[in-house]
């Protein structure tokens, strides 16, 4: 079976994490998260956790030197060899250039971008309501767009459902200013790449996931050929 290689590209809220979680499980990918690799360093209270924090709580990008290695070093490990889904990476045209490298290096290369469209205010709204799994954050949930079966409470397993710390309507306000300035001419970059597949996330959760579904079944078809 040919590699899948793919990134997820998109401002915050616009449903990577939502859709990457369905996605991993129709095509066995591994699901390559640098927010929740940043979190979890965070609450470990690593080093690498305390450089990031600063940042992250003010809706600013970590600088490249404190998440790269991470990033290289995971799509390498066993599980992601047989392909990924990358969701957060890479937020600017550095980081771009440098997983070019890296797969590179390997003799590897990137299938597809799939970038998911939302208008800014809609973000808001989607973020402002998101929660999460204390246990598992792919658990992913919202109070009104898609609330779980019991308040608070994760449907999957059972775990408190909390509230993400960069969650807040100025902090939202932040990343989504963040992601125009750095991560949107990514869009074209991988145009020219030749890369780019466009989503409308404007639609439900289940429609974008079909129409995603749809596309990476044909590129793993044309792959294959
Ligand atoms: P990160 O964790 O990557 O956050 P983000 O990009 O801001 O994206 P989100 O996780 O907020 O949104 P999402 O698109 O996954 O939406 P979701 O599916 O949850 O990054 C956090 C921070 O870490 C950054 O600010 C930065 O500091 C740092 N960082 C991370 N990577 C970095 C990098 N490479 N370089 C430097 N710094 C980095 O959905 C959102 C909500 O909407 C949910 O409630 C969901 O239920 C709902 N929803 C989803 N889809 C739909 C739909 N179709 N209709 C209605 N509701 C929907």
């Amino acid at each position: 079976m040919p590699e899948l290689n793919l990134i997820l590209l998109g401002p915050p809220g616009a449903g990577k994490g939502t859709q990457a979680e369905r996605l991993q499980v129709d095509f066995g990918l591994a699901h390559v998260s640098t927010g929740d690799m940043l979190r979890s360093q965070v609450a470990d209270g690593t080093e690498l956790g305390r450089r990031a924090k600063d940042y992250m709580d003010k809706g600013d990008l970590v600088p490249d030197e404190v998440i790269v290695d991470m990033l290289t070093e995971r799509i390498e490990a066993a599980d992601a060899r047989e392909g990924f889904l990358l969701d957060g990476f890479p937020r600017n045209e550095s980081q771009a250039d440098t997983l070019d490298a890296a797969l590179g290096r390997h003799g590897r290369r990137l299938s597809a971008a799939l970038m998911i469209a939302v208008p800014d205010e809609e973000l808001v709204r989607r973020l402002t309501g998101r929660r999460v799994c204390v246990k598992n954050p792919s658990h992913i949930y919202h109070v009104e767009f898609d609330p779980p079966k019991h308040e608070g409470v994760c449907d999957q397993d059972g775990a408190r459902l909390i509230q993400r710390d960069d969650d807040s309507e100025e902090t939202i306000r932040r990343r989504l200013e963040v992601y125009h300035g750095q991560t949107a001419p990514l869009i074209a970059y991988y145009e020219r790449a030749g890369l780019l597949r466009r989503f409308d996330g404007t639609r439900p959760p289940d429609e974008v996931h079909r129409h995603l579904r749809a596309t990476l079944a044909t590129l793993r078809l044309e792959e294959q050929i």
